[in-house]
């Protein structure tokens, strides 16, 4: 028998312990949880892309009312990320969530679906995505989608 354990190194940081260009993304989450359309659950999530030509590209979770069609934050900005700049890596990633008009106190983290496609656009870019979770109590921030997702599936296991 062999046994293993696997980890997810998080570092908690205050907003003012973050660099000026990791503050503005986070904010730029927060900004987003406005655009949300969550008249279901009522949870708005934000989410912001930085690309690798430093833009930033920002969205929110869409709801529909045949549920499983909504769409996460997260899957909202990476696709239209890709769709428009194909061209550019994603190098870091932030979310933050709110409901009832308040952010939440300790951070969301990205579904597992939402984890696969993010882990799709490291893998594209050859490139790590740092993660950023927002909470008012501070911001977790995650090195790469693979540290967010372990034990997980790529094209590799097509090979
Ligand atoms: N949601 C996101 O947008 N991102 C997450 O990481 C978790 C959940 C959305 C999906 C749905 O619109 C709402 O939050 C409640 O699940």
């Amino acid at each position: 028998m062999r046994e293993y354990k696997v980890t997810c190194r998080i570092t908690v940081y205050q907003m003012d312990e973050l660099s000026a260009a990791d503050r503005e993304l986070v904010n730029a989450a927060c900004e987003a949880t406005k655009s949300s359309y969550a008249p279901y659950s009522h949870f708005r999530v934000g989410a912001a892309a930085r690309l690798s030509d430093g833009t930033i590209f920002a969205g929110s979770n869409q709801e529909a009312a045949a549920f499983p069609s909504g769409m996460c934050a997260e899957r909202t900005v990476l696709y239209a990320a890709q769709a428009q700049h194909p061209d550019k890596k994603v190098v870091a990633l932030a979310i933050a969530a709110q409901t009832g008009g308040h952010f939440l106190d300790d951070p969301i983290t990205p579904c597992g679906a939402c984890r696969q496609v993010i882990l799709e656009a490291e893998d594209r870019g050859k490139c790590d995505i740092r993660i950023l979770l927002h909470g008012t109590k501070g911001i977790h921030v995650i090195g790469n989608a693979r540290e967010l997702l372990p034990l997980h599936f790529t094209s590799d296991n097509l090979k």
